[in-house]
């Protein structure tokens, strides 16, 4: 028997927002590994074997997708959203570039999909409509001296910025640093978008400014955007839009 392993993309929790692609790949699998919520909105069949996990173990989640796909198996390792954007496919990849020689035959495909960012903006309007850039803002994997220079750096470009892993319950005061740090760069008007639980009955957005953002409005089920000078709202009977201008006008550096 071949094996192979599809790295895929969950996408931010609605079935629709799936893409036939992985889809398609879950049908033909015979085991599906991931962090455990993930790999629960797999559902059950015959000849498929799952494997949930604790959210700690990537490296070793990974070796051991990397591992039945050796014996044949067909592996899909599950992410929510886009598995190249803060999830399993770099994960896979740091275990097969420290791992035996015959894992590098394997066939292996990441299959993209639908990342919060992307669906957390779709819903409010447009606020990465000009340059923006992403930064996870949990320092478990980098320190925080990183997060804060990149967040000073971020805000004097004027991007957007998307932020992932905004508050975690073993760390909750990183994110009221980071909003301190947003509020000296870019002041108290700037708007700041809270998507939560984006695509799933839970959601819930919410847009301010910075200077009425607080640190509890975000949890880890949270994207949080901050626009750049540009971004505005519409408002409208409902919810107002948030977007920010395709165009910079020449003398705005
Ligand atoms: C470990 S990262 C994984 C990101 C994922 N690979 C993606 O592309 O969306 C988890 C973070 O993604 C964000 N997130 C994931 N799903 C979300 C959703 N449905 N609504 C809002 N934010 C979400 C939250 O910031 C959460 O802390």
């Amino acid at each position: 028997m071949t094996g192979w392993i599809a790295v895929a993309g969950l996408g931010p929790g609605d079935e629709a927002l799936v893409t036939p692609e992985v889809t398609q790949a879950l049908a033909e699998a015979t085991d599906v590994v991931g962090y455990g919520p993930y790999v629960a909105r797999v559902a059950p069949r015959d000849g498929l074997v799952l494997h949930p996990s604790d959210n700690r173990v990537e490296l070793e989640r990974a070796a051991m997708a990397l591992d039945l796909a050796a014996q044949g198996r067909r592996v899909l390792v599950a992410s929510s959203g886009d598995p190249g954007v803060f999830a399993m496919a770099a994960a896979v990849f740091e275990a097969l570039e420290d791992g035996p020689a015959h894992w590098r035959e394997l066939d292996i495909r990441v299959l993209p999909g639908i990342t919060a960012m992307l669906a957390a903006a779709a819903r409010a309007g447009a606020p990465l409509g000009h340059d923006f850039c992403a930064i996870n803002l949990s320092d478990n994997l980098k320190p925080w001296s990183v997060i804060e220079k990149r967040l000073r750096l971020a805000a004097e470009a004027d991007f957007a910025m998307a932020f992932y892993n905004p508050r975690s319950r073993a760390r909750p005061e990183g994110f009221a640093k980071a909003l301190a740090v947003l509020r000296e760069a870019c002041g108290d008007d700037r708007l700041i978008l809270f998507a939560r639980a984006v695509s799933t009955p839970e959601e819930a957005l919410r847009i301010v400014p910075l200077g009425e953002a607080r640190a509890e409005m975000a949890d880890m089920r949270t994207m949080v955007i901050v626009g750049s000078s540009r971004t505005r709202i519409i408002e409208r009977p409902g919810a107002p839009i948030l977007y920010t201008p395709r165009s910079v006008p020449e003398d705005a550096s």
